[in-house]
């Protein structure tokens, strides 16, 4: 067995979810487990990077062994150990990041220093060698963008969010609702039985030629509109047509751009990848718009949207394979964004 053929250990800690997975090349994944710490940071209202890195400190050792067991390999087993070294938190990437340097040490094996948008970015294409080119839409808490990605490790950002991301969006119009967080999920789950025209709530940057996004209006617009109208907050369809009109604002959006993008590059492949990408709304629109247009539409499979290892484990396999290791002195790099490869 050749050393490109040896499994990789994948560390992610950019925010408030350890994980840890075990994948052989090119895109077998042999296990990924996740250690949530939602729980601790709810009563904060918010995620905490000091109790972060405290958590991911006690959780990285015992969570790397049972990925390893789980996955039926030793570390002697092991070609290469990756992490996430941004964009994140700093005090919690640099859990990840610190406890993997020390495994590659131990082991005389290569370290990888890993993108964590980039793990996004690829999530839909887990288990293929290649990476078509297309557009991706990269929705998240904490990221909003669309990317033209010519092939792995290739990436022009062509906008983002210019304050919230979308995700962020959903979780703040949520809490405005008092629903509790994730906020996302639940604003999903109500507006199933919503009237998405009942209200309608701003969207920003609509004008061509503009593939950026912004979501602080919405938000704003969504707290004056509860303040005037408190009552429908306490009804079961007066809450449920507020959360579809929310998400149709986002959602719309989300699909315009999108649209634009991908009729700007000519291509016909579109890949949908973040936590938000397990809107329904979302996945739905974008199906349908995809089939209209006789595009290609790449979705993460459930457990691949939101923040995990398996991810992280794949795009270390790209990096492996064209031979792109990190050196051990490799700081982390919480402001680290795909398209300035050169950090790596
Ligand atoms: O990718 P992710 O797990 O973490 C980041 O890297 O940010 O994304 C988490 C975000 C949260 O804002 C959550 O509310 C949102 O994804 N989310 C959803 C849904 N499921 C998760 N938003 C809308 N609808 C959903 N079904
Ligand atoms: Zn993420």
């Amino acid at each position: 067995m050749s050393s490109s053929d040896l499994a990789i250990l994948a560390i992610e800690s950019s925010c408030d979810e350890t994980a840890a997975a075990v994948l052989r090349p090119p895109g077998t994944i042999l296990s990924s487990l996740i250690a949530s710490q939602a729980e601790e940071h709810a009563r904060f209202g918010g995620v905490v990077p000091e109790v972060a890195s405290r958590n991911h400190l006690m959780a990285v050792d015992p969570l790397v062994r049972r990925a390893l067991a789980a996955a039926g390999v030793t570390p002697c087993d092991l070609g290469a150990v990756a992490a996430t070294s941004g964009p994140g938190l700093a005090p919690a990437l640099l859990v990840g990041a610190s406890y993997a340097k020390g495994f590659a040490l131990a082991l005389g094996i290569p370290y990888l220093a890993l993108n964590h948008l980039e793990g996004h970015l690829l999530s839909p294409f887990l288990g293929t060698e290649e990476i078509p080119p297309h557009i991706a839409l990269l929705v998240s808490g904490g990221h909003t963008q669309l990317t033209l990605v010519r092939g792995a490790g290739d990436y022009t950002v062509l906008g983002r969010t210019l304050d919230d991301a979308a995700g962020e969006a959903f979780d703040k119009a949520a809490k405005l609702l008092g629903l509790p967080n994730p906020g996302g999920i639940e604003i999903d789950h109500l507006a199933a039985s919503g009237d998405p025209k009942a209200h309608k709530f701003p969207q920003a940057f609509t004008e061509h030629g503009n593939l950026d996004f912004s979501f602080s209006g919405l938000k704003t617009s969504v707290r004056y509109f509860v303040e005037k109208n408190p009552d429908l907050l306490k009804s079961e369809q007066g809450m449920a047509d507020l959360c579809a009109s929310i998400r149709a604002a986002i959602v719309g959006v989300l699909l315009l751009k999108t649209e634009r993008a991908v009729e700007d590059s000519g291509l016909n492949r579109v890949a949908l990848s973040g936590g938000v990408a397990a809107n329904r709304a979302l996945r739905e629109g974008m199906t349908a718009l995809c089939t209209a247009k006789g595009w290609e539409l790449h979705l993460p499979s459930p457990g691949l949207a939101t923040d995990n290892a398996a991810m992280m484990a794949f795009a270390a396999a790209h990096h492996l394979a064209s031979d792109k290791t990190s050196s051990l002195s490799r700081e982390i790099s919480p402001q680290w964004q795909v398209g300035n490869e050169s950090k790596t």
